[in-house]
């Protein structure tokens, strides 16, 4: 298949009718010690029990989006340097939504992919690590592609299809999307991570603009000013600079 250009992620592509989740696959196949190849990706026409990030379930419907894990094998990296592999592959993805949508593809601190201030993605990477290095890296992404009814519950959520008025083929955008990472994963592992850092400071949704934030201890205005290397997100508030963990501060919409 000639969308998919790389030379080893998506190289082994295995598609699932249903499964519970993409994820959890390729976790049991590991633990089987069932030998993977590096980039081997496996993909759901249907996720039954797709899970997001903290205990959230991710909701896709039947052949309609992509869903997928990809494996990689990041054992260049330490256990506090999985930001850095975090950061690889959002700008990854942002290198081919903005193929699509240009500056409207963002991404949303830590996990979320954004076109025009909705929620179009997201990334769900699990790590098996040995010692203090990662051996393996699960990239879970769901990308809502040609899905244009989506149930209540889900709110300030999009698809490309509802932006662009067209369907898309989702073996292409796949292809895009494994070429794309091969490409950001082999610039990480070539220490280039200035580059990916850059770009990906550069696609930050809300980026030194004043906005609305929840925090446990109430509401908050205030800006973000970047992301350390830790992963936290940075804030300049009334009271000062703030770190936040994933969970800890909640964006506002109007
Ligand atoms: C999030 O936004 O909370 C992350 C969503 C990640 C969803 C993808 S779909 C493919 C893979 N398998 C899963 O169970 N989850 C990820």
């Amino acid at each position: 298949n000639n969308t998919f250009s790389g030379l080893f992620v998506g190289q082994n592509l295995i598609t699932l009718k249903e499964v519970a989740s993409t994820n959890t696959f390729l976790k049991d196949a590991l633990s089987k010690s069932t030998p993977l190849l590096e980039g081997t990706v496996i993909m759901a026409e249907k996720q039954f029990a797709g899970r997001g990030q903290t205990d959230n379930t991710w909701l896709s419907e039947e052949r309609m989006n992509l869903t997928f894990s990809i494996l990689l094998n990041p054992s260049f990296l330490r256990v506090d340097q999985q930001f850095e592999f975090n950061k690889a592959i959002s700008v990854a993805l942002i290198d081919v939504l903005g193929t699509y949508v240009g500056d409207d593809a963002l991404i949303k601190w830590p996990n979320d992919l954004y076109i025009g201030g909705r929620k179009t993605g997201g990334m769900l990477i699990e790590n098996i690590v040995t010692g203090n290095k990662i051996k393996h890296a699960i990239v879970g992404i769901g990308l809502n592609v040609n899905q244009t009814n989506f149930p209540v519950s889900l709110k300030n959520v999009t698809s490309l299809k509802q932006r662009l008025h067209k369907d898309y083929d989702l073996l292409v955008l796949l292809g895009e999307i494994c070429s794309a990472i091969e490409a950001r994963y082999l610039q990480l592992k070539a220490g280039h991570t200035k580059k990916i850092s850059l770009d990906y400071m550069n696609s930050l949704y809300l980026l030194n603009q004043r906005a609305s934030f929840k925090t446990k201890d109430g509401f908050l205005e205030g800006k973000i000013i970047g992301v350390n290397s830790s992963g936290q997100l940075e804030m300049e508030t009334p009271g000062g600079r703030v770190f936040f963990n994933n969970k800890e501060v909640e964006f506002i919409y109007e």
